[in-house]
């Protein structure tokens, strides 16, 4: 019965559409508005995607934004909420990863709190009221933005990539549909769908885990690790794509219900100084963490083994199986090393720093400090 004497308290605000073909609901969703603000970025533009969504809004006046790279910036927000002032939108949509579903989420909260610098609403609880009307269309398998109370935005001053944590922000519609993930590029699939798995499994064992975001998790590491590597092998295979993008959301309540932990905190860090792909980060950390935390979760790690289909006596040897087992996971998806991303070694301490700074650093099962991410950081590179 784990985690069974911890209280928690479950909230969803988002409504989810799910399923092949969904996107062709978008037009209806939409009957009252008149107004819509696009945020989404040049990758998607270039896929065709943009187009399909824009043949579903009738006669909706539409501004498009997409001048915002990944890891956004706050003047990527700020653009964005200048864009919309003089446009005057009585509704956003999302379309992309999770870097436009945050931007949008930055310019819902300087629309609502008529004010021109996101720097003002870093941290937790700092909105003080609802956003626009705001759909959120995921075509990556990975965010879970499209569910959470979080937006991350890195500050172009320090490089510090800072957490917006509101339930004022989550979508209140959400509309997932396999067939937009099908064009995303094998590394992307693979990066996306192993940040996803990193939500699920720090959900299930951070200090914060509870009987719902524990029972979210292990369904949604069950249909990640299932099929992960076929996500990336038949990119059109809708099945496989339904699997990972529902996986993902699940995975998204879950932590927006318990927390990440530790290995946000590390790839956080990395992606806000070297401006790399988040699931990159997490999926180049996830196994030297699990390492590092097993004996503090040694149980919930002989699940995930469990999960894997992987024979083993004991939790002892089955914990250790499941970080063996990811280490595989991270070689079969061709997961590239620390170096690749730009990792310096003389850069280990800033980066312990800012991983112990982080909103989630209290969450990891096992304490860390600065000295436990110098360790981990020496380790992996
Ligand atoms: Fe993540």
């Amino acid at each position: 019965m784990e985690d069974i004497m911890k209280d928690f308290k479950f909230g969803l605000p988002t409504e989810l559409e799910y399923g092949v073909g969904k996107i062709d609901l978008l037009g209806k969703k939409l009957e009252d508005f008149e107004n819509c603000l696009v945020i989404t970025d040049k990758g998607i533009e270039e896929t065709g995607i943009l187009d399909e969504v824009k043949s579903k809004l009738g006669g909706l006046d539409i501004k498009i934004y997409s001048d915002i790279e990944s890891n956004p910036k706050d003047f990527h927000v700020e653009m964005g909420a200048k864009i919309a002032r003089d446009f005057d939108p009585d509704v956003i949509i999302a379309l992309g990863g999770g870097s436009p579903i945050d931007c949008a989420k930055g310019v819902g909260i300087l629309l609502s709190e008529e004010d021109s610098d996101i720097r003002n609403y870093y941290g937790s609880d700092t909105v003080r009221r609802e956003i626009l009307p705001f759909i959120a269309i995921p075509t990556t398998a990975g965010t879970g933005s499209e569910v959470t109370f979080s937006s991350v935005i890195t500050d172009s001053d320090s490089g510090v990539k800072k957490s917006i944590r509101s339930p004022f922000i989550a979508p209140n519609i959400s509309i997932l549909d396999p067939k937009l993930t099908t064009s995303l590029p094998e590394d992307l699939t693979a990066y996306s769908g192993m940040d996803a798995f990193t939500h699920a499994i720090e959900a299930y064992t951070a200090k914060t885990a509870n009987p719902l975001s524990n029972s979210l998790a292990l369904y949604s590491m069950e249909l990640i690790l299932k099929n992960i590597e076929k996500a990336v092998e038949k990119p059109y295979d809708l099945e496989t794509r339904g699997a990972t993008l529902v996986g993902s959301t699940i995975a998204g309540i879950a932590f927006n219900n318990s927390d990440v932990a530790s290995v946000h905190c590390m790839a956080e860090s990395l992606g806000g100084k070297y401006d790399a792909p988040h699931g990159l980060c997490n999926s180049i950390i996830l196994p030297y963490v699990m390492d590092y935390n097993r004996k503090y979760c040694t149980d919930k790690y002989a699940k995930v083994a469990d999960l894997m289909d992987i024979e083993f006596e004991d939790s002892d040897s089955g914990a250790k199986r499941s970080v063996e087992e990811i280490k595989k996971l991270n070689q079969k998806l061709e997961i590239p090393s620390l170096y690749k991303i730009g990792f310096k070694e003389r850069d280990i301490e800033y980066l312990a720093e800012m991983s112990a700074e982080n909103l989630s650093n209290e969450s990891n099962p096992r304490p860390m400090g600065k000295e436990d991410y110098e360790t981990l950081f020496k380790k992996i590179s």
